[in-house]
């Protein structure tokens, strides 16, 4: 088993005899978070993330610290006007063809030719989505003279809710989501389009399509990927996607903490949901990452509308808002939270009330800014410090979720971190898996092994690991793989591989 304790914060606790170092083995699972990033990186090298990040002068504080989330009467922008909420065009459809460079300017004053408006908007309800795949060969591949299309686009990154904004927006979801039976869930995750996300996205997209059909997946009522990126990508055709301007323009080929654009990109999808209703899709929101596979549809905890039903998170046993290191940087951001009880937790997977993400998205943006703007919490939080910006969020908030680890969980199980499936119903392959045989590499399973532009735009079927045989395989950090977890890690790379089977390819032609 891979040692419980490793985290950026933790010393492992555990001997290391049995394996690599627990920090690789951290950084192996952290890389997740970059998208940008390929494999075979040096840990070292990782460490440098965040030291060389100073979107804000060291110590500058967003404006309404350090009270985010506090008295009522309190706004997160503070006077300072400039931090108002910005009127952002959210035009449908818009477009951008297959060489379409670097201004997102093009897009937002398209509008021309756009004659999908508000009915590509409210696309992707059930099994939405599967449009062309011939039009789609964006993101730099192809001529191809197709055009491609975003249903919506924001056109600006600059947020900075009040809490009165948040409020507003809040009870307009809420009024958006009441048009839901009150267990229908619309799904969203966050990606910047890179080839490697890509790859992940559209195994996720197709596989959600492959729940859909099951029992029960009937209730999943509405997809979306919130794109963080200046122009549309390859697979904007394929995947229902609202795309926001990004943070950081860069992250659109390579940057080092695509992450942080993630709180912003939400919030500018909520505020284009004020005012485009049908965009919101479910009466509970889940929130994802792209490196996750549907083996079996996502059931809600209950009605949405019985405001004693808890939503649902996970427990990341990687974070820790009480361990020293972490603490002292919790308490600044939020002086009355006892880290104690701020949730172990993450954006993802995470589900919630359109209403209430509306409320925590906003602190979640502050959080993340400041977050990176402090040297003393970016060193200690890490690479995970964008979760932990969420998870202050939800406790200063105090939003109702029921956070849960495996084998508990209904939403995910991380194989082979965890051994068998449980009750969870997307496996997340964030881990690495690698069989020894002996010294031999018998098989390996490692998301990070795909980063090819060729690989998202045909996505590659993985091969399945060998036949179970008693004692015969261990685990790179040294477990015995016992039967259930080879039968863990083979249905899940036997539903990938359904999902793949699924996927067009999305290569130009020659
Ligand atoms: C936001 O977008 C602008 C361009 O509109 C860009 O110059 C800036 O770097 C982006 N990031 C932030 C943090 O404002
Ligand atoms: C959260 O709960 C605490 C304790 O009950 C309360 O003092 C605080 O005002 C609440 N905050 C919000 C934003 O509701």
């Amino acid at each position: 088993m891979l040692p419980k304790t490793q985290t950026p914060h933790h010393h492992p606790r555990h001997s290391t005899s049995r394996g690599p170092s627990p920090s690789l083995l951290v950084f192996t699972m952290l890389l997740g978070f970059s998208s940008g990033i390929l494999a075979g990186f040096l840990y070292q090298q990782h460490r440098r993330i965040g030291a060389g990040l100073s979107p804000q002068p060291e110590g500058a504080l967003p404006a309404a610290w350090p009270n985010p989330g506090g008295a009522a009467a309190g706004t997160l922008a503070g006077a300072q006007p400039d931090l108002r909420i910005v009127r952002h065009d959210f035009s449908g459809g818009a477009s951008s063809g297959g060489a379409s460079g670097g201004a997102s300017s093009g897009a937002a004053s398209s509008g021309g030719g756009s004659s999908g408006g508000s009915g590509a908007a409210s696309s992707s309800g059930g099994g939405g989505g599967a449009s062309s795949s011939g039009a789609a060969a964006g993101g730099g591949g192809g001529g191809g003279g197709g055009v491609v299309r975003t249903s919506h686009y924001s056109n600006s990154n600059r947020t900075g809710l009040a809490r009165a904004d948040a409020a507003r927006i809040g009870e307009a979801l809420k009024a958006a989501a009441r048009r839901h039976k009150g267990d229908t869930i619309h799904t969203l995750f966050t990606s910047n389009g890179s080839p490697y996300q890509n790859i992940q996205g559209r195994i996720m997209y197709a596989s959600y399509k492959l729940a859909q059909a099951m029992p029960g997946g009937e209730k999943l009522t509405g997809f979306t990927r919130i794109l963080h990126r200046t122009t549309d990508d390859a697979v904007v055709g394929e995947i229902p996607t609202f795309r926001a301007y990004p943070l950081q323009p860069a992250c659109d080929t390579w940057c080092e903490f695509p992450v942080k654009d993630r709180a912003n990109a939400v919030v500018q999808w909520l505020m284009a949901a004020e005012g485009e209703p049908s965009m919101v899709k479910g009466a509970w929101l889940l929130m994802l990452e792209s490196d996750y596979v549907w083996r079996a549809p996502v059931q809600a905890p209950g009605d949405a509308f019985d405001p004693s039903v808890q939503g649902l998170g996970f427990v990341y046993d990687y974070i820790n808002p009480a361990y020293p290191t972490v603490a002292p940087s919790i308490v600044e951001m939020c002086p009355t939270c006892d880290p104690e009880k701020v949730p172990r937790s993450g954006p993802a997977p995470v589900l919630i009330r359109p209403h209430e993400m509306a409320v925590a998205a906003p602190d979640w943006e502050v959080y993340s800014a400041w977050i990176e703007g402090n040297k003393r919490a970016r060193t200690n939080l890490d690479w995970v410090r964008e979760m932990y910006a969420w998870c202050v969020a939800v406790a200063v908030n105090n939003v109702s979720i029921a956070h849960e680890a495996p084998p508990a969980s209904t939403l995910l199980v991380q194989p082979p971190h965890d051994l068998s499936a449980g009750r969870a119903a997307i496996y997340h392959y964030t881990w690495g898996s690698i069989f020894k045989e002996g010294e031999r590499e018998a098989w390996r399973f490692d998301k990070r092994d795909y980063t090819a532009e060729g690989d998202a735009l045909k996505v590659p079927h993985f091969p399945l690991p060998p036949p179970w045989r008693e004692g015969a395989f261990k685990l790179q950090d040294g477990l015995d793989v016992g039967r259930s977890l080879h039968e863990t890690l083979t249905d899940m790379l036997t539903v990938i591989n359904r999902a793949v089977d699924t996927l067009p390819d999305l290569t130009p032609p020659a």
